[in-house]
């Protein structure tokens, strides 16, 4: 190319750096730009290189386009990064004239109650105005609260119904909330109407449906002429106050030592309505509540007239009524803190966030 052309191409080159820097927004940007028109290896850098190709009494004036140009672009860099730098600068000047110190800060979520609590919550609303006590007992019990006072002597097999965490100390970790029974009749005497809330442990291979740590709760009520019938009334009154609707239910005979009789209540199964489906494995009903009138050994173990008072007792499994209720598939979830388990789960039951 002859110096002409050379003079062409360098001010081709200037107004299309021109038009270039009115687009380049940042630093970053510009750099790059700057090293492809006036670094070593840009455009400019490369007819630097050529010099020495003109004829020598062209060279002088060649050099001198040359430099010329290259002050003129590396003048307009200049000057496109200052004005960057002073759009940053602005930009960050009004971010921070736009805070409003006296507006309500935004809350943020702390988290929410865990689902077994929240049933737990429900039912001790229920009996409290029914005038039950809500009565807690040890979770490392004796032996004797756990198993003999509930007339389950040692080398009884129904010990082999409960598989037990036994401590060096000669304790035990409670397998059930049963115990609280014969410690609230201790305590308090008859009339008694007792609800008795916490967490069991069993020596249990743990599955989706099994866990070796759960929640219970223990009910009972003795009076003079207590019978079937208020067990009966009292078990539908408390289903209907947490699941918020009237359902069938059924007694089943069913053994435990510390009830006689002793049963089994199932209510009608919430998925299928009773018609039959997976979740009651076909036959509509859902077994719920364990329940019996108190064996006359335990009243006594009370130190209670088992010829004067009668009463009930039943042992509502919380962690399972709660994954009923919130439709939580696998129990491993509930004891794991991992809120991705426990917060869709509680979030469509409708309990409140709870904030700061
Ligand atoms: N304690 C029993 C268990 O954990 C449940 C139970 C059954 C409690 C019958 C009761 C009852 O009060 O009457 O397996």
């Amino acid at each position: 190319m002859d110096l002409n052309q050379l003079q062409e191409r360098l001010s081709a080159l200037r107004s299309e750096t021109v038009d270039a820097l009115a687009g380049v927004a940042s630093m970053d940007e510009l750099r790059r730009l700057e090293s492809q028109t006036t670094g070593k290896s840009g455009t400019l850098g490369a007819w630097m290189g050529t010099i020495k190709e003109y004829p020598p009494d062209q060279r002088g004036e060649v050099g001198k386009a040359l430099n010329q140009a290259k002050g003129e672009l590396t003048k307009l860099f200049k000057e496109a990064g200052e004005r960057i730098k002073a759009g940053a600068a602005a930009a960050e000047a009004s971010k921070a004239s736009s805070y409003d110190p006296t507006l309500p800060g935004v809350r943020p979520p702390v988290g929410s109650f865990h689902p077994v609590t929240l049933v737990q919550l429900e039912v001790e609303d229920v009996f409290r105005r029914l005038g039950f006590l809500i009565e807690t007992g040890p979770e490392m019990e004796s032996e004797y609260y756990n198993f003999e006072a509930l007339n389950i002597p040692k080398l009884h097999p129904a010990r082999d119904m409960q598989d037990t965490f036994w401590l060096t100390n000669g304790k035990l970790l409670r397998t059930h909330t049963s115990p609280v029974q014969v410690r609230a009749m201790e305590r308090h005497g008859p009339p008694l109407r007792v609800l008795a809330p916490g967490r069991c442990f069993r020596y249990e291979t743990i599955d989706a449906s099994h866990e070796n740590t759960f929640h219970q709760v223990e009910g009972l009520m003795i009076d003079r002429h207590i019978s079937i019938a208020n067990l009966i009334a009292m078990m539908k009154l408390l289903l209907r106050e947490v699941f918020g609707r009237d359902l069938k239910v059924r007694l089943r005979p069913g053994y435990f030592p510390f009830v006689e009789p002793g049963f089994e209540l199932d209510m009608s199964c919430l998925i299928c309505d009773g018609g039959g489906c997976a979740t009651c494995k076909q036959s509509g009903w859902i077994e719920i509540l364990p329940c019996g009138m108190v064996h006359p050994n335990v009243l006594r173990a009370g130190k209670i007239d088992p010829h004067e008072y009668t009463g009930f007792a039943f042992g509502l499994g919380l962690t399972r009524l709660a994954m009923m209720k919130y439709g939580v598939a696998d129990i491993r979830g509930l004891n794991s803190g991992d809120l991705r388990a426990l917060v869709p789960a509680t979030r469509t039951g409708g309990p409140t966030l709870l904030t700061c």
